[in-house]
């Protein structure tokens, strides 16, 4: 595992950027596996700047996003698919065609988390993953005592992780309770990963995912399996790490 500690979260995004349009750029048809949340919005908003410049091309990018909530449609605006359309797909001038975001509103949800398994393996698989880390160290939305070998399926959000999201709806709308999302196994078949983290608030999820023993207990602790990891946190979020 690489760790690169950046002054803010504008130097996160930056470094972040390079590294992941580097990688892109190598691959014949590259596949971006990208995160909602607010972690990596200055990262997209950096590979936009690169695209912008020249420096990198979009082009032919296909993306799939990590997770979704069951229960809301895509046209939904705190959808995760709306999310992602509006981060990555628009910000990015990426073919609408070429992003993907798992089914939460599909009658047989085993069969469309199936198809989305599927459909990134027809894709050649994913050249880079961009994570966010939940404060209790999940990834996608793998809570604490996931599987580390899970593949994408329906699982029930934690309290916690309700709380943190009901940010993005109104007060006294409810944050869904389930969600389908890419499982840990699936996350660790991308051949990179680059795992952000921003804030206080991250900083013992990180200390555990990079330097704790490997536990479903922090879900992101598997990523030190996988061998290439890139961590790139602000320094609040790595105050914790030794
Ligand atoms: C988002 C996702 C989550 C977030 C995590 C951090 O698609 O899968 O794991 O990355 O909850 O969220 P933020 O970045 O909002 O702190």
């Amino acid at each position: 595992m690489e760790v690169i500690i950046c002054s803010d979260e504008q130097a996160v995004g930056r470094i972040a950027a390079d590294r992941i349009a580097k990688v892109l750029g190598r691959a014949e048809t590259p596949v971006l596996g990208v995160a909602t949340g607010s972690t990596p919005l200055t990262t997209y908003s950096s590979l936009a700047v690169l695209a912008a410049e020249g420096e990198a091309d979009f082009t032919e990018l296909r993306a799939f996003a990590l997770d979704e909530y069951v229960g809301l449609p895509a046209d939904d605006e705190r959808s995760y698919a709306a999310t992602i359309r509006h981060t990555v797909t628009e910000q990015l001038g990426l073919d609408s065609a070429n992003v993907h975001t798992p089914d939460g509103m599909a009658d047989d949800l085993d069969a469309a988390c199936a198809a989305y398994e599927t459909a990134i393996q027809d894709a050649g698989g994913v050249d880079v993953q961009i994570l966010g880390i939940g404060a209790n160290g999940h990834i996608g939305f793998n809570e604490p005592t996931s599987s580390l070998s899970s593949r994408t399926r329906v699982k029930t959000l934690a309290e916690r992780t309700k709380a943190d999201n009901a940010r993005f709806f109104e007060k006294g709308e409810q944050v869904p309770s389930h969600c389908v999302t890419q499982g840990l196994g699936t996350i660790m078949d991308a051949r990179n990963v680059v795992l952000l983290a921003l804030g206080v608030n991250k900083a013992d999820a990180l200390a555990g995912a990079v330097e704790g023993p490997v536990s479903a207990m922090c879900p992101a602790s598997v990523l030190q399996l996988h061998p290439h990891v890139l961590v790139i946190a602000d320094e609040a979020a790595a105050s914790k790490l030794t």
